[in-house]
């Protein structure tokens, strides 16, 4: 089945950032840790996309998921959702477009509640918004056959199933809504290879049968190049590259983009992105990098003096990228730079 893509919004995030301050002391709080989860972070999403959000550990893919989910509060910017200012809507106005967008987390056993049955777990946000417990049952097992699953085994627990067929069932809930968004927060890393093409052919089955946008978290480069139309990348908290996916993952602008693929290729085969990222993070040494420079900056072997301290803003490329970087600024500095390195006066 062919999906169709509009031109139209259905999500806009407008420069988001969060940061997570760890403190002590009930009376005088010292704050012991900081970190900048998210910085300044905006991108939309048409309806019928699926779009990839990648980068290393720690790099804030969750924290803005939860964030469009309202699931915490970001420090400042906005999420629209069809037009409407999510971020500022009361609790009761919220309730109502809850339903319109729906996760699935990485780990389906934790994310399904252990105590109940399959059946009262699909059911669950179906009874939260109203339906009658008869036509939830209903509706639950015709789910149960959706996602591939015998709908004679719903009066089963959790834990009596597999790992691919208890992120199945998490599918079927977040699916009992008919939601128009759907986060997918690395649904597959904590599965078998030979389960995570069957999981991921059934997103993609689903997303055509209900013409659902998807927001789709991973730290594997080529599996979003796989999944999804375009790449968001991602790297302490910022969005350093976006674009096509073939363009993104055939050529990266950023350099980052650039290391982290280099990299993988270089590893062996069972090595992990979310490996890859921590080396390209194990490399740098945060104390150099002027909080007004490229968070890059550090590692980048494309680092000039410009970087250390002036923020890159993301500026369109001709391939239709976007990129937070200064090598594509056309300024008189960068021009020199360029030319003293080709001459070999810098390294
Ligand atoms: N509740 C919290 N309190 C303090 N710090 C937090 C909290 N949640 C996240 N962080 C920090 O914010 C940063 C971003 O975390 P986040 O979970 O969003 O990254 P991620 O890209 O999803 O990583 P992963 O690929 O490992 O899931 C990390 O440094 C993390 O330690
Ligand atoms: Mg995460």
């Amino acid at each position: 089945m062919k999906r169709a893509i509009s031109k139209r919004h259905l999500l806009s995030v407008r420069n988001i950032s969060k940061r997570f301050v760890t403190s002590t002391g009930l009376i005088r709080r010292k704050i012991i840790a900081a970190t900048q989860a998210v910085d300044n972070v905006s991108f939309d999403l048409h309806v019928g996309e699926t779009v990839g959000l990648v980068g290393g550990s720690g790099s804030g893919k969750s924290t803005l998921a939860r964030i469009i989910l309202r699931l915490i509060e970001a420090d400042s910017g906005e999420v629209w959702f069809d037009g409407e200012p999510i971020t500022s809507l009361a609790p009761d106005r919220m309730r109502l477009f809850r339903k319109d967008f729906q996760v699935v987390f990485q780990d389906p056993l934790h994310s399904l509640n252990p105590r109940r049955t399959v059946a009262e777990n699909i059911m669950r946000p179906l009874l939260n918004f109203g339906t009658a417990r008869a036509a939830a049952r209903l509706r639950a097992e015709s789910l149960m056959v959706t996602v591939g699953l015998n709908p004679a085994t719903i009066d089963r627990y959790p834990h009596e199933f597999s790992g691919g067929q208890c992120q199945r069932i998490a599918i079927a809930r977040a699916l009992a809504l008919k939601p128009r968004l759907l986060i997918l927060d690395e649904p597959v890393s904590a599965l078998d290879v030979s389960v995570q093409a069957q999981i991921l052919n059934l997103l993609k089955s689903l997303q055509a049968e209900f013409n659902m946008t998807y927001l789709f978290v991973s730290h594997d480069l080529g599996l979003v190049r796989w999944m999804c139309d375009r790449t968001l990348v991602m790297y302490r908290g910022k969005l350093l590259e976006t674009g096509n996916s073939d363009v993104v993952h055939d050529q990266p602008a950023h350099p980052f983009t650039r290391d982290f693929i280099a990299t993988v290729l270089t590893m062996s085969g069972d090595a992990k992105w979310a490996d890859v990222a921590a080396r390209l993070d194990d490399a740098e040494t945060p104390a150099e990098v002027d909080e007004h420079g490229c968070i890059y900056a550090p590692v980048c072997s494309e680092c000039r003096p410009v970087c250390r301290r002036k923020p890159p803003v993301l500026r369109h490329l001709p391939t239709g990228q976007a990129v937070a970087c200064h090598l594509y600024e056309h300024t008189s500095e960068n021009s020199a730079w360029i030319h003293q390195r080709a001459a070999g006066v810098v390294s």
